[in-house]
């Protein structure tokens, strides 16, 4: 079952409440929420205190992408402020065993993400830990960017492990996706899509969503 889980770094931020309602009733999955610290990448966005403001709008999971070179010292804040599932980069974590498990710990669902030029090899010997592997179809660190062709591969790559390995992790993607490539990502492997600009660039949210929906399962 493919899942729609737009981002809310496209929103409206003056009105983020009300954005994450709309997406509600849109009929969004989950709701993508990109923390960005600055370091990791070049763009700021918010931190658990927003997350925390934004929690009573919907009971949808909260999928918190943290974008961060040290995630370890916030993720029990983010669990606090309401997540249901963390995300942090393979890049900037050594321990990346002792991460996710760190992360499970807290009774939430535990990712992996990869930037475009992270090779897969890095999952070798967590994937039987990881509730979710993400991967990046762009550079972090802002929306409205353009899906790098090559990240295709990279989804058929993983999906392949995922079957030869047995362990029953989801592929989310992040980047550039919308209308127009959805259905290859999906048949690529993904089953989660993060979809930012082509939610919030539209004048309908709900009738976005569905048509997202419609075109991954064609
Ligand atoms: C990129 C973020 C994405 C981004 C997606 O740094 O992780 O979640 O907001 O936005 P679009 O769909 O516009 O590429
Ligand atoms: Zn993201």
């Amino acid at each position: 079952m493919v899942k729609i889980a737009p981002s809310i770094l496209s929103a409206d931020f003056a009105k983020l409440g009300d954005e994450v309602k709309k997406l509600h009733d849109g009929g969004a999955d989950i709701i993508h929420i990109d923390v960005m610290d600055g370091h990791f990448v070049p763009n700021m966005s918010f931190g658990p205190m927003v997350v925390s403001a934004i929690r009573s709008f919907t009971d949808l999971p909260f999928d918190v992408h943290l974008m961060m070179d040290n995630p370890m010292d916030y993720i029990g804040a983010f669990v606090e402020a309401g997540a249901d599932s963390i995300t942090v980069h393979g890049e900037v974590l050594p321990h990346l065993h002792r991460a996710v498990n760190y992360i499970k710990g807290f009774g939430v669902k535990a990712a992996v993400a990869l930037n475009p030029s992270t090779p897969l090899s890095i999952l070798d010997y967590i994937l039987g830990d990881i509730d979710m592997v993400l991967i990046m179809t762009v550079n972090p660190g802002f929306g409205g960017q353009k899906f790098i062709p090559v990240m295709m591969e990279k989804i058929r790559r993983l999906y392949d492990i995922k079957n030869k390995s047995g362990f029953d992790f989801s592929i989310e993607v992040d980047g550039g996706i919308g209308l127009n490539n959805i259905n290859d990502v999906v048949k690529a492997g993904a089953d989660i899509i993060v979809a930012g600009s082509a939610v919030f660039n539209s004048d309908d949210i709900g009738a976005t969503i569905k048509a997202l929906r419609e075109e991954a399962l064609k």
